[in-house]
Order: C-alpha cells, then structure tokens, then sequence
C-alpha cells in the first residue's frame, strides 16, 4: 500500500514525540487502543489556566498512519482551547494525510485520544475545583 508523502513525511520526522508529567494539574493524558489493530496511542496536552494548550506529546505503538495521526494531531492542537481541541475530526486528520480507507482507523485513534486528553484535564480540575470549595 502506498503512503502518501505527508504520511512518510510524519512518520519519518514525528514531530513531539515525548512524555510529560501526568501528575501534574497541568497536563491531560489520553490513552487509547484502535479495536481494529490493537494499536496504541498515548497523547498528552500541557494546558495553562486560560484552558490553553501549551504544548503536546505523543507515543504511539501502530502503523506509519497512526503515528503521522498523532504528530499531526499535536501540531494543531498547540495554541488551541481544549474546547477547540476536543472538536478536531478524525475526517479532517484523514483528509489532510489522505488516508485511504482501509486506515481511517488509525485517524479515528487520534480523535479518540485528543478526547480523551481533555477528558483527563477537565477531571483534574472539576477535581481540583472541588478541593477549593471543600477547603473555603
Ligand atoms: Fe496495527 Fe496498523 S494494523 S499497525
Ligand atoms: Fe491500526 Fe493504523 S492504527 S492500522
């Protein structure tokens, strides 16, 4: 099958790979498997108290099409609210790599794991949220 040069071009220079600090209050970890393949990704936002996100990591454990989903992933969610962020279609992530078929999959990973990145940061503060009401 062939890869499409933005594809190639992702997978040969990911951009953000990495790991940050999940205990931190300031970073969301989203963990997600593709059904379809077993593969893994891993993509955590750094986000600052105006919802903002800062920065971003990913690890992915898949295929040429999942890695290039997720570096893409990070380059545009920098700079984004999480509300922006979390509305980032798998579509869109397709499109712009021209997946073909047999691996929008592995963009639906990507959305499964921006969604769950934020789900994680807005636990961690609707949590540390009711810290401050208990503690007032
Ligand atoms: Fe899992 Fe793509 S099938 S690597
Ligand atoms: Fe399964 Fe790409 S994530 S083939």
């Amino acid at each position: 099958m062939a890869y499409s040069d933005k594809v190639i071009d992702h997978y040969e220079h990911p951009r953000n790979v990495g790991r940050m600090d999940d205990k931190s209050d300031n970073v969301g970890t989203g963990m997600v498997g593709a059904p379809a393949c077993g593969d893994v990704m891993r993509l955590q936002i750094q986000v600052n108290d105006d919802g903002l996100i800062e920065d971003a990591k990913f690890k992915t454990y898949g295929c040429g099409s999942a890695i290039a989903s997720s570096s893409l992933l990070t380059e545009w969610v920098k700079g984004k609210s999480i509300d922006e962020a979390e509305q980032i279609k798998n579509t869109a992530i397709a499109e712009e790599l021209a997946l073909p078929p047999v691996k929008i999959h592995c963009s639906v990973l990507a959305e499964d794991a921006i969604k769950a990145a934020v789900k994680s940061i807005r636990d961690k503060r609707g949590q540390a949220a009711d810290d401050v009401q208990e503690a007032g």
